[in-house]
């Protein structure tokens, strides 16, 4: 749908003006670069916590944590809300690390189309792949650019041959470079025959300059540009294979338009702006928990998909990320939280997050608003004005890590309770309870290690509480149900454990160790969780 079809202030007519997405990507792919750059050749309306960077790096420098500097990954996701043309993108940030997969899973339940972000001389990568798998589970469209087109690297033909191949999606080229990698002359639009001609500023500082010809003035520049005639050949023979644009195939997951891209440079990036306005999807109505689809021109509901604490450390405070499903936020409403049934005030709402916080007085589907100091959310949850809804939860995935934390300092018995708790309704970990154990004594579990030094950092620094965590040899979890579990409990090598939202766990100390058991005690319930 087009924006100007529905240029009235009703959430549908907003939601039409929005489009939501993130971008995946192996780490070093790109993707804090061509954050920056979307911001710099867009209008940025608000930017979450800052774009985030790697460590040192001037001026995109997330403090949100001191080990996200320490160690120059990127580990809390937060959003960025950007215009372009008439449109309103919202750009929400994931984690690049593998180990935070879980919280790059509930960032993508929050997107309509993520960005698929590749280096030319690298291709398809293993988080890339993890990621587009996520997508492609939740049946995202997904919008792909081939980064870092200014440096030497695969040809463009093998690229779109290992798209197909690895990712079964049919690539669709919407662009095709003009000049080998590491001779980025331009780009030909092969929908119209179009050439945009690329002069990079020095620096890099300010957006490229482009110089637009339409496909009658080409001729013009052919002579000059030998490359040119390349490309162009190139992009028939993609057009005699069916590699053309299908918007239908595209929004069904089947195809991916493909560009290409120099974000260091903002090389391509204001084409792929111009993309993500016409090409990705606006919010549609979001089924329910039954399947039930809510109208986005129905009374407000959004849900959590985040909460961040420690984003300030000068107020450590709490931040907790809803997305706007249906309606209108107005700032100072009164909702109410679908799990507890009670009132909640959205008093303190900021559509900016990080060290300057705008406050956000109205909001539509498929816009992301951080509610402070929202103690009583928790991830997954569904808020709603006037018709209730209920959102499906997050799935969790399958914890791969386990540790038994007690605190340093029994003294800080309480504080640690606090904090175990506390981080657990973030999500940054499972908790895992037993009566063997003691209620008191969590097992943590987690997806990647890393997991487990965020738990420590925080426990420390947040809640003064320093704590131990004592690893455990299992590897590998299965949800089991009580009738399962007495007798799996009996087990050598096997803890059942029960999670917070009531589902049991049992733990196993590798894969072989499962298998012995599934083959011997076929009537035992030992169903696979979501795998990261
Ligand atoms: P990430 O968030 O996906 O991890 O990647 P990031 O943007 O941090 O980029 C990783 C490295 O790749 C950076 O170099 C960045 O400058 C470079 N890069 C990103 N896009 C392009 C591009 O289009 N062309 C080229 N040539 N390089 C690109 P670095 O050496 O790690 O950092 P820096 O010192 O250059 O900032």
């Amino acid at each position: 749908m087009s924006v100007t079809d529905r240029p009235d202030d009703s959430p549908g007519g907003q939601a039409a003006r929005r489009r939501t997405f993130a971008i995946i990507s192996h780490p070093d792919a790109g993707k804090s670069t061509l954050t920056e750059s979307l911001a710099l050749n867009a209008q940025a309306i608000d930017e979450a916590g800052h774009i985030h960077g790697k460590a040192g790096r001037s001026a995109t420098v997330s403090d949100w944590m001191g080990m996200e500097k320490e160690r120059g990954i990127s580990i809390s996701s937060a959003s960025m809300q950007l215009q372009h043309r008439d449109v309103v993108l919202n750009l929400l940030d994931t984690p690049g690390h593998a180990d935070f997969s879980e919280d790059t899973y509930r960032v993508l339940a929050a997107v309509d189309a993520a960005v698929m972000l590749i280096d030319a001389a690298k291709g398809l990568e293993p988080q890339t792949m993890k990621l587009f798998r996520v997508c492609r589970h939740r049946n995202i469209p997904i919008i792909t650019v081939i980064n870092k087109w200014d440096r030497p690297g695969k040809e463009a033909l093998e690229l779109i041959d290992e798209i197909r191949e690895e990712t079964g999606l049919t690539p669709t080229p919407v662009t095709w470079p003009v000049g080998i990698a590491g001779d980025f002359r331009g780009y030909v639009e092969r929908g119209t025959g179009d050439l945009t001609l690329i002069r990079a500023t020095p620096g890099g500082r300010q957006a490229a300059e482009e110089e637009h010809l339409d496909a009658d003035q080409v001729d013009r520049v052919a002579q000059e540009l030998p490359e040119l005639a390349e490309a162009l050949e190139e992009s028939e023979l993609l057009e005699a294979s069916g590699a053309d644009h299908d918007q239908d195939t595209f929004l069904a997951g089947i195809s991916t338009p493909v560009f290409f891209a120099a974000a260091v440079r903002h090389l391509g990036v204001p084409r792929l702006l111009d993309a993500l306005t016409e090409l990705a999807p606006p919010p549609e109505p979001r089924p329910d928990v039954d399947g039930a689809p809510r109208q986005l021109d129905a009374p407000f509901s959004a849900f959590t998909f985040k909460i961040q604490s420690g984003m300030d450390a000068a107020h450590r405070d709490r931040l907790a990320f809803v997305r706007v499903c249906s309606g209108v936020f107005h700032r100072g409403m009164t909702v109410t939280s679908a799990r507890t049934g009670r009132p909640f005030s959205m008093k303190y709402a900021h559509l900016a997050f990080g060290r300057t916080r705008d406050v956000v007085d109205v909001a539509y589907p498929g816009d992301v608003v951080g509610i402070v100091n929202a103690s009583a959310l928790r991830i997954g949850d569904t808020l709603f004005e006037a018709e209730p809804v209920v959102y499906p939860p997050l799935p969790r995935f399958a914890p791969e890590h386990f540790a038994v934390a007690r605190p340093a300092d029994m003294g800080r018995m309480k504080q640690f309770r606090r904090g175990v708790d506390q981080l657990e309704a973030e999500g940054v970990i499972q908790v895992l309870r037993s009566e063997r154990r003691g209620t008191h004594v969590p097992v943590l579990a987690a997806v990647g290690p890393m997991q487990f030094e965020v738990v420590e950092h925080r426990l420390r620094e947040e809640f003064r509480s320093p704590s131990k965590l004592e690893p455990l040899g299992h590897s590998l979890a299965r949800a089991t149900d009580t009738d399962s579990a007495e007798e799996l409990a009996a087990m050598a090598g096997v803890e059942v454990l029960e999670r917070s939202d009531g589902q049991l766990l049992a733990l196993f100390r590798d894969r072989w160790h499962l298998l012995g058991i599934e083959r011997t005690r076929k009537h035992l319930t030992l169903e696979a969780l979501v795998a990261a």
